[in-house]
C-alpha cells in the first residue's frame, strides 16, 4: 500500500537577488571562493513587506492551481519554517486565513532545514488516520532576516523562499507500490547532543530576542555526509528497492559539496540530483520543496518518477521520504 499522493506543487522567491559579488562588495568574500566552497552564485532576498507568510501563501496558491482543486477543499496545512512571522500564532493560520480554507487544521513544524520532512511524513501519517482527504505541505524561510551580515562565514550561504505540495490520501490496500503514485516510506531523526553546532543565539524564553544563526560548518559538513547518506539507506531498504531505481534525489540545498559527496557514497550518478543552491542558496526548510517545484516545471520530475527527498539541519535534524511521483 502506498501512502498520499502528489496532486501538485508551487514556489515562490522574493524578487531581489543578492549576487555574490553584490556580497564581496560589502564583507570579506569572493565569489571565487564561495563558489569553490558552496556552489553558490546568488540568493533571493526578502524585501519590505515580503515575509514568511507572503512567500508561503504565493507558494501554496501555486501548488493548489497545479493541483486543480479549490483551495476550501484542504482539510490540512502543515507549514515548516524556523523564521515564523511571528512567535505564535502559527505562520499556517495566516496562510490558511488568506486562501480562505478557515477551519481546516493548521500548524507549523520546526526541525530547521529537515522541517519539509518533517512536515511531509507528518502529512502523510495524518492523511493515513484518516484526519483528512487533502494536504497542503509548506516549507518557508526568511532566513536573512536571522543571519548576522557580518559573519562571512555564514551569511553568504543562505537565501530566503518558499516551496509547498498538494497531497491526497489516495493509497488502497492492494495497491503495488512499485508502480503506483504516492509516498512509499519516510524515515527521521534528531539528535539533540549536537544542538551547538547549529543554532540561533536567541529566543523568546531565553533572551527575548530573535537572535542569529551561528554555525561550525565544518563539522555540519562531515555530519551531514554521514547522516544523509545513512538515512537513505534506511528508506531505500525499507521500501525493498535498489538506489538504481531512483530517478530523482531532491536533496536540501545547503553545499554543492554534501550533494555530491552523499551521491557519491550511494553510487547514485550526479545527472540524477537536482540541484538549485546555485541560483538559491540555502533555503532551509523551503530548499527541497522549491528544487521538487523547478524540476518539476522545467520538465524534468515526470509523473511516474521514484524520487527520493532527504534533508538536515539543526538539532541535529534528518530525514528522507521515497516518492512516486
Ligand atoms: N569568504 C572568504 N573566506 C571565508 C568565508 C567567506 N565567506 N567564510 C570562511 N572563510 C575562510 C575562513 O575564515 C577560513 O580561513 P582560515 O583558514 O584563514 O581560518 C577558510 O575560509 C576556511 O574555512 P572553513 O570553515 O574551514 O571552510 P570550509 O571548506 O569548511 O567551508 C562551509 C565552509 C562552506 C560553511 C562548509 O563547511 C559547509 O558548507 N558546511 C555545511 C553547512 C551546512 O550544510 N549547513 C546545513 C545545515 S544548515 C541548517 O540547518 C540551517
Amino acid at each position: 500500500m502506498t501512502g498520499a499522493r502528489l496532486l501538485g506543487s508551487g514556489s515562490a522567491l522574493p524578487e531581489r537577488v543578492l549576487t555574490n559579488a553584490d556580497l564581496a562588495a560589502q564583507i570579506d568574500t569572493s565569489d571565487e571562493w564561495i563558489v569553490e566552497r558552496t556552489g553558490i552564485r546568488q540568493r533571493h532576498i526578502a524585501g519590505e513587506g515580503e515575509t514568511t507568510s507572503t512567500l508561503a501563501i504565493a507558494a501554496a496558491r501555486a501548488a493548489i492551481a497545479d493541483a486543480g482543486v479549490e483551495a476550501s477543499s484542504i482539510d490540512l496545512i502543515i507549514l515548516a519554517t524556523a523564521t515564523p512571522d511571528n512567535t505564535f500564532p502559527a505562520t499556517a493560520t495566516k496562510v490558511q486565513h488568506a486562501l480562505g480554507c478557515n477551519g481546516c487544521v493548521a500548524f507549523d513544524v520546526a526541525a530547521v532545514c529537515s522541517g519539509f520532512l518533517y512536515a511531509l511524513a507528518t502529512a502523510d501519517s495524518l492523511l493515513k488516520t484518516g484526519m483528512g482527504t487533502r494536504a497542503l505541505v509548506i516549507g518557508a524561510e526568511t532566513f536573512s532576516r536571522i543571519l548576522d551580515w557580518e559573519d562571512r562565514t555564514t551569511c553568504v550561504l543562505f537565501g530566503d523562499g518558499a516551496g509547498a505540495i498538494v497531497l491526497e490520501a489516495s493509497g488502497e490496500a492492494g495497491d503495488d507500490a512499485s508502480t503506483a503514485p504516492g509516498i512509499l516510506t519516510s524515515r527521521l531523526h534528531a539528535d539533540g547532543a549536537q544542538h551547538d553546532l547549529l543554532y540561533v543565539d536567541g529566543g523568546p524564553s531565553t533572551t527575548q530576542t530573535v537572535g542569529h544563526l551561528r554555525m561550525k560548518g565544518r563539522e555540519v559538513f562531515r555530519h551531514a555526509v554521514v547522516n544523509l547518506a545513512s538515512v537513505l539507506n534506511e528508506v531505500i531498504e525499507d521500501a525493498g528497492i535498489s538506489a538504481e531505481d531512483i530517478d530523482w534525489v531532491v536533496p536540501h540545498q545547503a553545499n554543492a559539496r554534501i550533494l555530491d559527496a552523499t551521491a557519491r557514497k550511494l553510487g547514485i550518478p550526479s545527472e540524477k540530483v537536482i540541484v538549485t543552491v546555485d541560483q538559491h542558496a540555502n533555503t532551509s526548510a523551503a530548499s527541497v520543496p522549491l528544487a521538487f517545484d523547478t524540476a518539476r516545471r522545467d520538465g524534468r520530475i515526470k509523473a511516474g518518477d521514484l524520487v527520493v527527498f532527504e534533508a538536515m539541519g539543526g538539532g541535529f535534524t534528518w530525514g528522507a521520504s521515497l516518492m512516486r511521483v
